[in-house]
């Protein structure tokens, strides 16, 4: 018996003007996936969930309606067809839900990318891991009916990613200054990333596509040479923030508290209800979240968490690995 333990943190995906193709990791919080593996004398394989925890009972069990589940089975299902294993086990899931759901905090990019890691380890590492966010993709697909990138790239690779292109999957890794703090604040609420996709536009105006990609591409060059200025100019989001803010209570005073206590810039973390904001320092960072929670709580009666961090991420990762051989 095999077991392993990986690690994935929460991301945030768009980074204010880039909707499904920016994405950043922090380092915690994360979901944990234990993954356990018994060899068979049978040629057959199964996949099963044995125990979620931390989700309220919400999630389900079945492999295939589980992001972690369906990511994993889609994973050895390559492995099978190319042959690079043989299909003579047993692997079990045991998940720990560290990031609450429906939060805009990536929590199933969180849970794939967790799980992907650990049995990718099991398998001695038979892929690099930006292959693996194909994969990932699968679980994102099942939560909301899109194969966005933005959450799983930073949740498995870390740090601040841009996905180039969907297809073929381009993904590029992008450093960040050292000196940049991630605020992330959760409001106790839920919005289902589906909902806040499907009141989006089809169309943009093309005055607006020229304020967004202004945007995308000066945001990268700010991370690039370290100009915080540029990067705070940066943070605008004319084709999601307009239509998803009305989900969230007092978005704009919350975002105000936060640029008037030194935050660089801040918006929507992925679909919501989450926002984060970038600041110069841990100080303006915890400063800047300790306002923001204030202003949720006064002004929208939410009760809120916020966590501080820099953007330099390891993303998924194997914590723990235990290698027993089964006795008879
Ligand atoms: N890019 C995705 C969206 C992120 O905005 O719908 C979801 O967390």
């Amino acid at each position: 018996m095999n077991k392993v333990i990986g690690y994935a943190p929460a991301t945030v995906g768009n980074v204010a003007c880039g909707f499904d193709v920016l994405g950043f990791a922090l380092t915690q919080p994360g979901d944990k996936v234990t993954i356990t593996y018994i060899e068979k004398d049978v040629p057959t394989y199964e996949i099963n969930i044995n125990s979620i925890v931390g989700d309220g009972g919400v999630l389900p069990k079945d492999t295939n309606r589980n992001t972690a589940g369906i990511t994993l089975a889609k994973f050895l299902d390559n492995l099978l067809e190319n042959k690079l294993i043989h299909p003579h086990f047993q692997i079990s899931i045991d998940l720990e839900k560290n990031l609450p759901l429906s939060s805009g905090m990536g929590s199933s990019a969180s849970s794939a990318a967790a799980a992907l890691i650990a049995v990718n380890h099991l398998f001695n590492n038979i892929y690099p891991k930006k292959e693996l966010v194909q994969f990932a993709m699968e679980g994102e697909y099942l939560a909301c009916g899109s194969y966005h990138a933005d959450n799983v790239s930073p949740a498995i690779l870390g740090n601040f990613v841009l996905i180039r292109s969907y297809d073929p999957l381009d993904l590029i890794e992008i450093p960040s200054p050292t000196n940049l703090y991630a605020t992330l604040i959760h409001p106790h609420l839920e919005v289902k990333t589906a909902d806040a996709r499907s009141i989006l536009k089809d169309q943009i105006a093309l005055k607006d596509a020229v304020k967004q990609w202004g945007n995308v591409g000066a945001l990268v060059n700010g991370l690039l040479t370290q100009n915080m200025g540029v990067i705070g100019r940066s943070l605008e989001d004319f084709v999601a923030e307009p239509y998803r803010a009305p989900l969230i209570p007092s978005f704009y005073d919350v975002k105000h508290a936060a640029k008037d206590l030194g935050a660089l810039g801040c918006s929507i973390a992925g679909s919501g209800p989450s926002l984060f904001a970038f600041s110069e320092s841990e100080q303006i960072a915890k400063n800047v979240g300790l306002a923001m929670k204030e202003v949720f709580k006064t002004k929208a009666g939410l009760n809120a968490d916020f966590w501080i961090s820099k953007l330099d991420s390891p993303g998924a990762n194997v914590i723990s690995e235990h290698n027993t051989v089964a006795s008879n």
